[in-house]
Order: C-alpha cells, then structure tokens, then sequence
C-alpha cells in the first residue's frame, strides 16, 4: 500500500528457517530474455515483488502476454511470457524511469528487430548508473545508437556481427546486454573483463535452454556462438535464489545469534559474505541448499572491500555494515563498486551508530548500542538492513519509503515474523488515528 511504513520493536530475536524467493537480479533479465523466442516462456521461482510488475509492464507495452501462475500448476511464483505478439520495440521513459533495469530489453530488442528504442535510464541515489558499456559493447556487434530527445534510438544496418569486446568494468548490465544480442549475432563474439555473478550463468543457461550457444558464462571470457534467430524456441526454466536476500536474514541471524538457515539458496553464491561471518565470529553450517548462521561469541571487527563477483557483492554492505556497528571494535569498509553507496550510514548514525566517511572508505566504530528512532530507506538494502537494525535496537524504529524494500525482497515483514521479530507493516499515523465515535441509533 502506498506510504505504508514498517514498524519494528527490539525484541532481539530472529531465529529459524526462511524460505528464499528466486533472484530479483536474475528474473528481470530472464523476463527480457523471453523475447528472444516467440511462444510461452514459461519461468519459474520469480519472486513476487514491484520490479517483476514493472518488469512485466514494460513486456506487455511491447506486445507481449505475461500471467503469473499461468501454468498448470497454478504456483504463484510461475510466469508465463508470451512474446509471439510482440510488435513494438520502444520502452517508454515512464516504466524505464521506474524501473532502471528496464534497460535489460535493449539487447533481445535488437537482436529480435534489428532495432530498438528505449529512454534513457537516470542515475538513482546510490550512483550515476551510466550505460556507456552497454552502447560500446553493442557497437561493437554492430549496433548504431542516435540519442533522440532522451531516448535511445538503436538500429543494425546490416545486421548483428560477432566480434572480440573487453568491456572496461565488468559490468553486470552490460555484460547481459551484449550476451542477449551476440546470440544472434554472425560468427563468435568473446566477452573478454566480463561480469561473473551467478545471475550471469542463469541468464547463460536460459538463452542455451532457447536454443543459444553461449560457453563459460561465470567465468571472466564469455564465448558465444551467434544462431539466427528463428532457431529459437521457448523453454522451461527455474529462476536461481536471490543470494542476496539469502545474505540479509543470515545477517539477521549474525546480529540476534541465531540460529537463522536460509533455504533454496546455493551457498556457493555467497563464499565472500560466508567467509566475512566467520571472520566476524559466526558459525556457518551449510548443505546443498541452505545456509545456516549462528553466534554465542561477541562480533568482531571486519575489514570488507565491495568488488564485481566473486568479491564481496555491494548488495550486502549496509547489511554488514550494520554487524560492523554491533561488533566490539573498529572496522573499515571500502565501496569500490558504486559512487554514492553510503548514505545508510547516516541513517544508522540515527539510532546510534558511530561512522566516519572518508571518500568511499567507512570506519564504523562499534559497540554503542542502538536505540530505535524514526528512519528512511535509500535503497533497498539499506531499508532492508534498518528493519534489521530496529530489531536489536532499544525500543521502537519506524521505517519509511519502504516502497524501496517491496521492489526486491517478497513478504519481507511476513518472513521476519516466521523468524519471531516483532515486525509490522502500518499506516505512518496508524498509531494516533482518531478514534471514529459510531453515533448510537437516535
Ligand atoms: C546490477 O546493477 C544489479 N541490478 C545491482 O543490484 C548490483 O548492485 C550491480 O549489478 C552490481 O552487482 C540488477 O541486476 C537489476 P553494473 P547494474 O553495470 O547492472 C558502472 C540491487 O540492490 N557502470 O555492474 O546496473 C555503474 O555505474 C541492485 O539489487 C558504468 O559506469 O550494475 C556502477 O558504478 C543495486 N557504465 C558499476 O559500473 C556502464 O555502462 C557497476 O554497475 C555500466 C555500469
């Protein structure tokens, strides 16, 4: 509901297991990747979050059919993307404006038509978020781009041509981009500096799955064997789980002690964040498809570098630069990945928090501990990890702008619940509404 705020109550606790929904940053793209073949794509695990709405506006204003749960099996995590009608190729600024990683269309656009044309994305509050990579690295298959009153115009004037690109950062947009084109493109393309997180090798395995011939996605060389287009065919695929929200409630369970187990999560999607919890004092247990996170001793300081994966991925920072605030000592945390990604920082610093920053380097000195104050999301993590921060805080935290949070985390107040916080989703002055006198019968 709109301005709806969370209200959360330190009790301290939050232990048990938690379902993980599939990955936020994986099924946009495999969303987008459904245009590459005509029919009904049918994808599984979406989370039930805003971005997949967003995501799924911006298929249908193209043409396309998207139903959730469409399947036989009536699951509500199962989309089923009909791309067969799709007739248009422009991506309006007003979805594009709401939804960043509506940008993930350009690729299978071009590759689809030959054309395409989408606004510009802006930047957001945690940097600039160009997309000079995505234009180099399309140029380079042989793509030219005219920039038309804030949109892209895209067009190929003969065609996708493979070709040997090395993207200058590896980019996790632009690698996806360039891949859901060169599959189409004439000859080999190598993606040389390419992004390597997990979502990157699902989008791989789906493309293959459609009929693509994409090798060693995951890894930092990409090659890709360009088939044309009518040979693909839609398919069946299961989204991977969002490592990222599996990383938020085991940082949950770090902060309470535990024990909090996140399933359907493959723990090797989170070897860095693993790695930091042990040095930070936690027992990790882990199996096939669940990790586990628990603590009886104090945390202690950690020093953490965000990097492209396998680094530690910038989506946990705030989280753990919220365990930072709790642990005894002082600890340095460096975002190497985004421009602006701190400003959770000052929100913490509300409740308590004693953290410098110098640059893109933060000295969160730990140990004070938190009070719970009135607070606003700046992205969806650092709202994600304030709803944390108010469970071990004294006394009440109000969350705002939790829009940010509804974008990529699916039931985030429900699964904390299961997890025994004390945790609600309210209207702002819920607490004061007036009371409404019923007038007895006259
Ligand atoms: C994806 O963003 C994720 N979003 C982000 O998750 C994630 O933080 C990021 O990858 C890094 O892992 C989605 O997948 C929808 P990048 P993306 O291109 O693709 C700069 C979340 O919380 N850059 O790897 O935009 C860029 O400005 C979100 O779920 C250029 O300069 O990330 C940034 O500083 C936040 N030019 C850095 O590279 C370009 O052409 C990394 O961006 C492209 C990127």
């Amino acid at each position: 509901m709109a301005h709806e705020i969370i209200v959360v109550h330190g009790n301290g606790k939050l232990a048990g297991d938690v379902r993980i929904s599939g990955a936020k940053n994986s099924a946009l793209k495999l969303m987008a990747a459904a245009i590459l073949a005509q029919g009904e794509v049918v994808i599984r695990n979406v989370p039930r979050i805003s971005d997949i709405d967003v995501m799924s506006e911006v298929l249908e204003c193209l043409g396309a059919r998207v139903v959730r749960n469409g399947s036989a099996d009536r699951d509500e995590h199962v989309l089923t993307v009909d791309t067969a009608e799709v007739g248009s190729f422009e991506t309006p600024y007003e979805l594009v404006s709401k939804m960043r990683a509506s940008i993930s269309v350009l690729g299978p656009l071009i590759a689809r038509f030959g054309r395409a044309r989408v606004a510009m994305p802006g930047g957001c509050q945690i940097g600039a978020r160009k997309i000079d990579m995505h234009l180099k690295g399309l140029e380079a298959l042989g793509v030219t781009f005219e920039i038309d009153h804030g949109y892209l115009e895209a067009s190929t004037e003969n065609g996708l041509r493979g070709a040997s690109v090395a993207l200058d950062f590896p980019s996790v947009g632009a690698t996806e981009n360039m891949l859901m084109a060169a599959v189409v493109a004439e000859g080999e393309t190598i993606i040389a500096n390419a992004a390597r997180e997990p979502e990157i090798v699902d989008l791989a395995n789906m493309l293959n799955e459609m009929g693509a011939h994409v090798r060693d996605a995951g890894s930092s060389i990409i090659r890709i064997e360009g088939v044309p287009l009518s040979t693909f065919h839609p398919c069946d695929h299961t989204t991977i789980g969002d490592r990222i929200e599996a990383g938020t409630f085991l940082v949950g369970g770090a902060l309470t002690g535990g024990p909090v187990t996140a399933r359907g999560i493959n723990p090797s999607y989170l070897r860095m964040a693993i790695a930091k919890f042990r040095e930070m004092g936690c027992a990790v247990d882990e199996g096939a498809d669940f990790v586990t996170v628990s603590r009886t001793e104090p945390l202690r300081p950690v020093e953490i570098q965000t990097l492209p994966h396998p680094g530690f991925p910038t989506d946990l920072q705030a989280q753990f630069m919220l365990l930072a605030a709790c642990a005894d000592g002082t600890s340095v945390i460096t975002e190497n990945v985004f421009e602006n990604r701190f400003m959770f920082a000052a929100e913490l610093a509300r409740m308590g928090a004693d953290i410098v920053i110098e640059d893109h380097h933060s000295l969160v000195r730990g140990g004070r501990p938190l009070q719970g104050a009135p607070v606003s999301s700046t992205d969806l993590r650092a709202g994600a990890a304030l709803v944390l921060a108010g469970i071990v805080a004294e006394g009440e935290t109000r969350v705002h702008k939790i829009d940010h949070i509804d974008r990529g985390y699916e039931d985030y107040v429900g699964k904390l619940q299961g997890l025994g916080a004390d945790v609600t989703r309210e209207l702002p002055y819920s607490g004061h509404r007036a009371t409404v006198r019923v007038k007895a019968d006259a």
